[in-house]
């Protein structure tokens, strides 16, 4: 047993930034980051906090799950960074949201939705759990450094959540992690500790661009076309392709590489950005909401991330 998704969520800040808002202070313009990453625009919270996005998208989707979250029996959430260290951000949702159930989060960067599924699937096959809700929310304009015209321009601020049920929806799933901290980190905050030599690097997001590009397009489509084969099905069979959304680029190669038409991959980068762990689950709610998936419909799903970690699925809709 595995399970399905009885219901779907996501929330975004309200601010919307554009490449050109970002060109008034760094040195860079709208066609610059259009044609090399898809970005048009990104969300960025200034009032809104973390937890207010969560709680928001917890919520659209227990109510379109049609559950109280008294009935939750586990909150997983995925974050690279939470509100707090501790309490973790599942537990602040736990108690915004009225749960009474565990609830704990996981950090796989942008692979942590696929990450949240995959032990979603392990409690629900030991018949731990019947209802799960997985949240994944980021706030990324937190952890750039926004005088770094080659990284900050990529990022943005979203959640995206998902109830599952018993069922038998998750056709396969596949996880990967190849430690690798010179490509792409982001140090923690030093405490203020009087003995021994400060450990200086700043708490900002770095990144090898180029490392990461092609890190991400060999994963991508052998990834898809592993968890396609193991669903026992073929690229014809997909619908709807939800890759992370990190670049268009990326999914431009990876799509060169596989037989499946470019209309059916699914695209929110131009208007959101890259939102780490929530890109995924935000496209899942997008479809949804937007009444564009009927039942049977056949979803895969592909992220990469910080880690390195890689994540893919395919996804059954039977709502
Ligand atoms: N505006 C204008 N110029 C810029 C900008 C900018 N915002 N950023 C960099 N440049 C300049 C560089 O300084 C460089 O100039 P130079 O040639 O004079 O030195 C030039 O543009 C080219 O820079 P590159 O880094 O070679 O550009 P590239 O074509 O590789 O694109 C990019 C950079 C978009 C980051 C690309 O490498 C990429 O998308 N990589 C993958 C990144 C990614 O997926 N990250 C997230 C994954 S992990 C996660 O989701 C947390």
């Amino acid at each position: 047993m595995s399970f399905q998704v009885i219901g779907t969520g996501s929330a975004a800040p309200a601010c919307v930034k554009t490449n050109d808002d970002l060109s008034e202070f760094l040195e860079t313009s709208d066609e610059w980051i259009r044609t090399r990453t898809g970005i048009r625009e990104r969300r960025i919270c200034t009032s809104e906090t973390m937890s207010d996005l969560t709680e928001h998208a917890a919520k659209l989707a227990l109510e379109n799950a049609g559950i109280d979250a008294k009935e939750l029996d586990l909150i997983l959430c995925t974050t690279v960074r939470g509100d707090y260290m501790t309490p973790s951000q599942a537990c602040v949702i736990q108690k915004r949201i009225g749960a009474t159930c565990p609830a704990f989060d996981l950090n796989a960067a942008c692979s942590g939705f696929l990450y949240a599924l995959d032990v979603a699937e392990s409690y629900f096959f030991c018949k731990k759990v019947k209802k799960v809700l997985v949240v994944s929310s980021e706030v990324m304009s937190k952890l750039v450094n926004w005088t770094d015209r080659s990284t900050c321009v990529l990022f943005g601020d979203g959640a995206g959540a998902a109830v599952l049920g018993e069922g038998d929806d998750m056709l396969s799933l596949r996880l990967t992690a190849d430690g690798n901290w010179d490509a792409l980190r982001i140090p923690q905050v030093n405490g203020n500790c009087p003995f021994g030599e400060e450990q200086g690097e700043p708490p900002y997001l770095s990144m090898n661009g180029q490392d990461v590009y092609k890190f991400a397009v060999t994963n991508m489509a052998a990834d898809l076309t592993y968890v396609i084969e193991k669903a026992g099905l073929t690229t014809a069979d997909v619908d709807y392709v939800l890759p992370h959304q990190a670049n268009t680029r990326i999914i431009d190669a990876a799509a060169h590489r596989l037989s499946i038409p470019k209309e059916k991959y699914v695209i929110s980068i131009d208007r959101y950005g890259n939102t780490s762990s929530a890109s995924i689950p935000v496209m899942l709610d997008e479809l949804n909401r937007g009444g564009r998936l009927k039942k049977g419909d056949i979803l895969a799903m592909s992220a990469f991330g910080g880690g390195f970690t890689t994540g893919a699925g395919v996804l059954r809709w039977s709502k």
